[in-house]
């Protein structure tokens, strides 16, 4: 098992930390195994009362044999059907829960993409408009995690784009929730995705899991997608709703944006004063994979970092991060002429605060845009 060079790095950087001194070059080599995070496990043993947070130390618990051992003898260690599995966050969330030792099925409409996405994972073809999902799929499943639906940002918003964002989304989660209606021993968990589009455009208000929905088409998407993911409460399963932010990565908005940074042509979209709540990839994978292992964590959840930005801001970082200017600022009417309504997106303001999850004791590792952004941008080659 490889053990991803995030977590290693983490590791070592919070024990050096934590323990006041820098650890022996052996811990540090450049191999990257087991061996090595066991070793880190015995200096955090040999300073008592220095302590990783508790749960990167379940993290790497977790990831040496012993560990996985223990989450499969208590049964934590689940296995994942994945809707959606082949798209930008699904292709992320399937590598940390298949190297975290879960098995994992991706069901999708195109089995050959999902096989040469994920290897080590279970295939199924599955398409949602032919109607019903076929219960045994569900056998020995704990755990559901659903991002399944028509991109928002590929398409201009026409009536049938419209239509077929939202019933993509509706029907997918429907079949869903009626395959678990009919399953004597049902899974245990349901995480559907949902977005802060839910809460609409908000202005400089602080946003949190209690806000009610706002009234725009994206609100309405995640209301009726939400609504449809809690029917499963009925038979007293566990369902989440994972309301994710603008998602920073090696695909979606934010690496979009860093083509005309790249020309020197860079600059904020609107008026830029909009709050952008963001959140790394690899932030959002590892909160899914908390919430699906915390019992405690129910309904709606923020999955944004603790620090939104206003779009100017985001931008300024952005240049700094690639070493390019930030000046060149697209106006509302320009963006609203060539993406029509999907234009929201990027001008409706949202200052979405992650409460639920911080409470429930979640570290982020990128907690501010700069240290997100310059990850990201180092390891998708630069600018
Ligand atoms: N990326 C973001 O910044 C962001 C932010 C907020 C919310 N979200 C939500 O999170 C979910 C995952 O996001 P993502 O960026 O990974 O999306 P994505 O790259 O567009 O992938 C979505 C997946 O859904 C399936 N899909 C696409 N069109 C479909 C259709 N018409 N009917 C049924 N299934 C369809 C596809 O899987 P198969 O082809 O394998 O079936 C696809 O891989 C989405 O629902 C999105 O709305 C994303």
């Amino acid at each position: 098992m490889n053990i991803p060079p995030e977590i290693l790095e983490f590791a070592c950087k919070r024990v050096e930390k934590k323990a006041g001194c820098t650890l022996p070059f052996r811990l540090r080599g450049i191999t990257i195994n087991r061996g090595l995070i066991k070793a880190t496990m015995e200096v955090l043993n040999d300073c008592p009362g220095k302590t990783l947070p508790q749960n990167c130390r379940n993290d790497l618990r977790a990831r040496t044999p012993d560990g996985l051992d223990r989450r499969i003898r208590e049964g934590v260690i689940m296995k994942v059907l994945v809707f959606g599995g082949t798209g930008f966050i699904g292709k992320n969330l399937c590598s940390e829960l298949l190297s975290a030792g879960y098995k994992a099925c991706i069901v999708s409409r195109n089995p050959k993409k999902a096989k040469s996405l994920a290897s080590g994972a279970e295939v199924v073809e599955w398409n949602s408009s032919a109607g019903s999902l076929p219960v045994e799929l569900l056998e020995g499943v704990s755990l559901i995690i659903n991002l399944a639906g028509e991109s928002i940002g590929n398409r201009r918003w026409t009536r049938s784009v419209k239509e077929e964002i939202l019933y993509s989304r509706v029907r997918t989660t429907q079949a869903i929730v009626n395959a678990i209606k009919q399953k004597r021993d049902a899974p245990k968990v349901l995480i559907n995705a949902s977005a802060i589009g839910f809460y609409g455009p908000r202005g400089n208000e602080e946003i949190t899991e209690s806000t009610p929905a706002g009234r725009d088409f994206l609100a309405k998407v995640c209301r009726v997608w939400e609504e449809e993911a809690f029917k499963a409460h009925t038979v007293g399963i566990r369902v989440v709703a994972v309301r994710i932010g603008v998602v920073i990565g090696g695909e979606g908005a934010i690496a979009r944006m860093k083509t005309p940074f790249r020309f020197y042509i860079g600059g904020p979209l609107g008026t830029g004063a909009q709050w952008i709540s963001w959140i790394h990839i690899k932030d959002l994978t590892r909160l899914i994979r908390f919430v699906a292992e915390n019992e405690n964590i129910n309904g709606p959840v923020n999955a944004t970092a603790p620090e939104p930005v206003r779009m100017k801001e985001l931008c300024k970082v952005l240049g700094q991060v690639m070493e390019r200017p930030s000046w060149l600022p697209v106006p509302d009417f320009l963006l609203k002429v060539v993406l029509g309504e999907m234009s929201d997106m990027l001008l409706n303001s949202q200052r979405v605060l992650p409460k639920k999850i911080l409470k429930e004791g979640f570290e982020f590792w990128y907690p501010a845009p700069e240290a997100a952004l310059r990850d990201v941008i180092c390891r998708h080659n630069g600018v």
